[in-house]
């Protein structure tokens, strides 16, 4: 078996040996810009991770893994001109650097590249792959819909946002996992369990990047603090700040969450000290560790591996769930 230093060498070293380069160069510097950054590689180690996990080759997994970090840059690439973010992995986004314009169109074409990639390959589960891929990539559209739906609602409740971030982020982490075992040929149960636990480990991991929206240090999670709050977005921060806030608190919160999509430092200020006064950081982080636990005991439990098999994915979600960036 591989360890995960192992396996993230082996994605770097794809990645690195890849042209990304072509005609009209404005269409395709980007992609170069940003697959050359520096990102965790998450959804292809954990493609790989699991591969390997059920005795796959994961060689023959390379392929599905580097498209789903393909598919996963376009979605940041769109995703930073809705947030109307300037900063992703300490470097200026692709639309503030080039316009909205290219970051479309480069958006656009990394798409269409992470579905040539599956489709360019010769395996006997490359239909199976290729209709995961796709499936997935319709739920994180919709899950990026919603997320917008919710800047302008005031009324988004908790399952709204629990199946919003579910759509948005946690099905692709099932989803990667899921190929890796296609890969590998384990069974359906198999791959089920696998694919829930993904989905389990995604959903915290979304708790956490809103956690670390409002107070990770910039130059190491390389994106603007206070972007959520600046674009009214309704994490489980602030639905939760809402659900217990007090009278003026209430009033103020709802009130500065109908402010224009924008920043603003001062709004930033005043719905951090609300979050603040009623712990809220503390709450989610309880919640995370809840997700991170449940999604443990399902691998341990129901997945029938070897346990000690089990401990190289194991131990990358113990590093997920410490994570800082
Ligand atoms: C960012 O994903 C988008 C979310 C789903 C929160 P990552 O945190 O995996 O971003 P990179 O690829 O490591 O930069
Ligand atoms: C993005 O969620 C999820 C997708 C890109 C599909 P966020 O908007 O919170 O991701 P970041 O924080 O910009 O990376
Ligand atoms: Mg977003
Ligand atoms: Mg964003
Ligand atoms: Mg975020």
């Amino acid at each position: 078996m591989y360890t995960i230093d192992e396996i993230q060498k082996l994605i770097n070293d794809y990645i690195d040996n890849q042209k990304f380069e072509g005609e009209p160069k404005e269409l395709y510097a980007p992609i170069e810009y940003i697959l050359r950054q520096s990102g965790k590689r998450l959804r292809p180690t954990l493609c790989l991770l699991a591969c390997d996990l059920f005795g796959g080759n994961i060689e023959e997994c390379m392929v599905p893994a580097v498209a789903a970090e393909i598919f996963h840059n376009f979605t940041l690439v769109h995703d930073d001109i809705m947030d109307q973010a300037p900063l992703r992995r300490g470097m200026e986004t692709i639309y503030k650097k080039w316009g909205s314009d290219v970051a479309i169109l480069s958006g656009d074409t990394m798409l269409i590249k992470a579905f040539q990639y599956v489709l360019n390959t010769d395996n006997k589960y490359r239909y199976e792959v290729f209709a995961e891929l796709c499936k997935v990539a319709l739920e994180v559209c919709e899950g990026q819909q919603l997320d917008l739906n919710f800047e302008t609602r005031d009324d988004v409740t908790l399952k709204e946002y629990l199946e919003m971030i579910r759509l948005k982020t946690a099905v692709l982490l099932g989803s990667v996992l899921k190929i890796g075992a296609i890969v590998a040929g384990a069974d359906k149960k198999s791959q089920d369990v696998i694919y829930e636990f993904g989905v389990e480990i995604g959903m915290a991991f979304q708790l956490q990047d809103d956690i670390l929206d409002c107070y990770a240090d910039v130059d190491v999670f390389g994106k603007m603090i206070g972007g959520d709050i600046s674009d009214n977005k309704k994490t489980y921060l602030y639905l939760y700040a809402l659900d217990m806030a007090i009278d003026e608190d209430e009033k103020e919160l709802r009130k500065l969450f109908k402010m224009p999509k924008g920043r603003d430092e001062e709004k930033i200020k005043k719905v951090l000290e609300i979050y603040d006064r009623y712990a809220v950081k503390h709450e989610v982080m309880a919640e995370i560790e809840e997700m991170f636990d449940c999604a443990i005991m399902r691998l341990v439990t129901e997945l029938d591996v070897d346990a000690e098999r089990k401990n190289v994915l194991l131990d990358y979600a113990k590093y997920l769930y410490n994570r800082n960036k």
